[in-house]
C-alpha cells in the first residue's frame, strides 16, 4: 500500500518563547520541556505511529518538537525532562559504545542545542545522559537546568538528542526540534519576509513505516556477528516535513522565508523546484551570509541548515514541487526513487483581494561578520576519517584519526583561538563534520592524489597526524566551495578522497567579547560526523578547550 503524496497540510510546530517581557523589557525565562512517548499521525492514511516527542506537556508534544524562539542577549534556561518509558521503541545495539543505565531500566537521553555557544555542562555531552526522573545518570552528568546564553549571532539552530550510542535511535524516534535566535535591531532592517506564515521552519527527515504505522528500522546489522543491530546508515522511503509525509502548503504570490533543517540520520537532500523557481539563500547553518546568493539547487547534508527566500510571484505554474535528487548514501549510492525523490508541494494561489502587497525584500547585502583570516591560525591539526571493515568488506566502525571515542582528547584548542584543520576523508562516503562550540569557514577541498598510499600509511600508523599531507596531497584538483557556503558554518560536507581545509574559530564571530562561561570546564565538548549511525559507532571525538 503506497501512501498518497501531498494530502496532508504542512504544520507549523508550536512556538515557545525563550524570554519574558516585563514592562516592555525582555527578561530571561526558564522553561520545562518534556520528552514523551506519544502517538503521532505522519499521514492521513497511516495508523498513528508510536514516537518520542518533545513538548511543553504530553498533550502538546509534537514531532518535531516545539520551536523555541530566543532573543539575542537574553538567557533561556531549559530543564529537559525525560518522561520516557523503560523500553525503547527501536532496536539498539550494546556492542557499540552505548549509554546503559546500571539498572538497565529507562532510556538515556541528553539534549544538545546544535549551533549553540554554551558551557560544556549545558551542551548535551554524550556522557551526560539521564533516564526518566534523573534516576540514572551518565558519568559526566551534573545539572538539570541548561543555560542557553543566546549571546551569539542571530540565526537558526536546532535541538536534538545526543546520548552515547543512542543518538541515531533517539532522533529516529522523534527527538528533534528547532530553535531560532532573533536580533530585531539588525534583522528588521533587512526586511526579509517575516511574521507567522511567511517565515517558516521546515524540519525535513526520512522515515520508513510498517503497515501498522510503527517506525521501521532494520533490527539486524549488516555485520551481525560483530554488531547484531548496528547498520552504517539508516534510510527511510517517506520524506517527512514538519511531521507530515510529503505535505502541501498553500502559498500566495509573494515571498516566503524557509529555514530548512536536514534532521535525517544519513540522507543528504539536493533540493530543487520542478518548475524552475530559484532560491535566494540568506544564511547557511546558523549565520547570515554577507551577501544573498541565488541558486537553483541546494545540497544539504544531515544536520545542515539553509535559510532561503522563495518568491512565488515568479512561479509560472500553479504548483511547485520541491524535489530531492541526492543519491544515498551520498555521493555514490542508489539514485532517488519516486518516493524519496519528492519532498513537498506548494500550491500557488492567486492572492485574495487586498492581501496582494508584499513589502518584504531580499537585499543583496545582509550581515558582514568578520572573515576568518588564515594568518590568525595558531595551530594546525590533521583529522583523518577512516572506515574499518570486516574481511567480507562490511563496515564495522569508523574512526577519526584512528582513535575510538574513548581515547583521551587529542584536540585541545585554546579558548578564543583560531585553528586550521585539515580534514582528510579516506572513505567512499561524504561525511558531514560538526564541531561543537566552534564556527568555521571552509577554505577549500583538494583531491588526494595518492589515496592508496595514504590509506596504507593510515592503517600502519593508526594515526593520520603523522601522515604528512605534503607528501600525498597538494597541487591536485580543487573543488570550489559553493558561494552560499563560504560564510560561517557549523557543519560541512567532507568529500570522499579529498582534504578539506577549515578555519575554526573558538570565539564569537560578531564581537570581541569572550565567552560568558568557562569553555575549559568539564566535561568539555565533542566533534563528530553528523551521520548519526557513524557518530554512534565511534566517528566522534572529545574536544577539550584549554586556557
Ligand atoms: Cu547536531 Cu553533536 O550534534
Ligand atoms: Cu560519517
Amino acid at each position: 500500500s503506497k501512501l498518497e503524496m501531498f494530502v496532508d497540510e504542512l504544520l507549523d510546530m508550536p512556538k515557545i518563547q525563550g524570554f519574558e517581557v516585563v514592562h516592555g523589557v525582555p527578561r530571561p525565562r526558564s522553561l520545562n520541556i518534556g520528552m514523551y512517548s506519544i502517538l503521532w499521525k505522519f499521514h492521513k492514511d497511516l495508523p498513528p505511529t508510536p514516537v518520542f516527542a518533545y513538548g511543553a506537556s504530553r498533550s502538546t508534544a509534537t514531532v518535531p518538537g516545539p520551536t523555541i524562539e530566543a532573543l539575542r542577549g537574553v538567557d533561556t534556561y531549559v530543564t529537559w525532562l525525560n518522561y520516557l518509558p523503560p523500553k525503547h521503541i527501536l532496536p539498539w545495539d550494546p556492542t557499540i559504545p552505548t549509554a546503559v543505565p546500571s539498572d538497565r531500566k529507562g532510556i538515556p537521553t541528553v539534549v544538545h542545542l546544535h549551533g549553540g555557544i554554551n558551557e560544556p555542562q549545558s551542551d548535551g555531552h554524550s556522557d551526560s545522559w539521564y533516564t526518566a526522573g534523573f534516576r540514572r545518570t551518565g558519568p559526566t552528568w551534573t545539572n538539570k537546568a541548561y543555560h542557553y546564553h543566546n549571546q551569539q549571532h542571530p540565526g537558526t539552530l536546532w535541538y536534538h538528542d545526543h546520548a552515547m550510542g543512542l543518538t541515531r535511535v533517539n532522533l529516529l524516534a522523534g527527538l528533534v526540534g528547532a530553535y531560532v535566535i532573533r536580533q530585531p535591531e539588525i534583522e528588521s532592517p533587512l526586511e526579509l519576509p517575516s511574521g507567522d506564515g511567511f517565515d517558516r521552519v521546515l524540519v525535513v527527515f526520512d522515515r520508513s513505516f510498517r503497515v501498522d504505522g510503527s517506525l521501521y528500522m532494520s533490527s539486524t546489522g549488516n555485520n551481525p556477528s560483530i554488531h547484531p543491530q548496528w547498520q552504517p546508515e539508516y534510510f527511510g522511503d517517506a520524506i517527512i516535513v514538519n511531521g507530515k509525509a510529503w505535505p502541501y502548503m498553500k502559498v500566495g504570490r509573494r515571498k516566503y522565508r524557509f529555514r530548512i533543517i536536514n534532521a535525517s540520520n544519513a540522507r543528504f537532500f539536493q533540493l530543487l523546484f520542478t518548475n524552475g523557481l530559484n532560491f535566494t539563500i540568506v544564511s547557511s547553518d546558523s549565520a547570515y551570509l554577507r551577501r544573498s546568493v541565488e541558486a537553483r539547487e541546494v545540497l544539504l547534508a544531515p544536520s545542515e541548515i539553509v535559510d532561503l527566500v522563495v518568491d512565488f510571484s515568479r512561479s509560472k505554474t500553479e504548483t511547485a514541487v520541491l524535489e530531492n535528487k541526492a543519491c544515498y548514501p551520498f555521493p555514490s549510492g542508489d539514485p532517488v526513487n519516486e518516493a524519496n525523490g519528492r519532498v513537498m508541494k506548494f500550491i500557488v494561489e492567486e492572492s485574495p483581494e487586498g492581501s496582494s502587497s508584499d513589502a518584504s525584500k531580499v537585499p543583496k547585502r545582509l550581515i558582514g561578520y568578520p572573515r576568518a583570516r588564515l594568518s590568525d591560525a595558531s595551530q594546525t591539526r590533521y583529522i583523518a576519517m577512516f572506515e574499518y571493515t570486516s574481511p567480507d568488506d562490511e563496515p564495522t566502525h569508523l574512526y577519526l584519526n584512528g582513535l575510538p571515542y574513548s581515547a583521551p582528547a587529542t584536540e585541545t584548542p585554546r579558548a578564543g583561538a583560531t585553528e586550521l584543520w585539515y580534514v582528510i576523508n579516506l572513505t567512499e562516503d561524504n561525511h558531514p563534520l560538526h564541531i561543537h562550540l566552534g564556527l568555521f569557514v571552509v577554505l577549500d577541498q583538494t583531491e588526494i592524489e595518492d589515496l592508496e598510499k595514504f590509506k596504507d600509511c593510515m592503517t600502519e600508523l593508526q594515526d593520520a597526524v603523522r601522515c604528512r599531507l605534503s607528501r600525498h596531497a597538494g597541487g591536485a584538483r580543487r573543488v570550489p566551495v559553493r558561494a552560499h557556503e563560504r560564510g560561517w558554518k557549523n557543519v560541512y560536507k567532507m568529500m570522499p578522497g579529498h582534504v578539506t581545509r577549515v578555519l575554526v574559530s573558538f570565539s564569537y564571530i560578531d564581537s570581541n567579547s569572550s565567552y560568558p562561561f568557562d569553555p575549559t570546564s568539564e566535561p568539555g565538548y565533542v566533534y563528530h560526523c553528523h551521520i548519526l549511525d557513524h557518530e554512534d559507532n565511534n566517528m566522534m571525538r572529545p574536544l577539550k578547550l584549554i586556557k
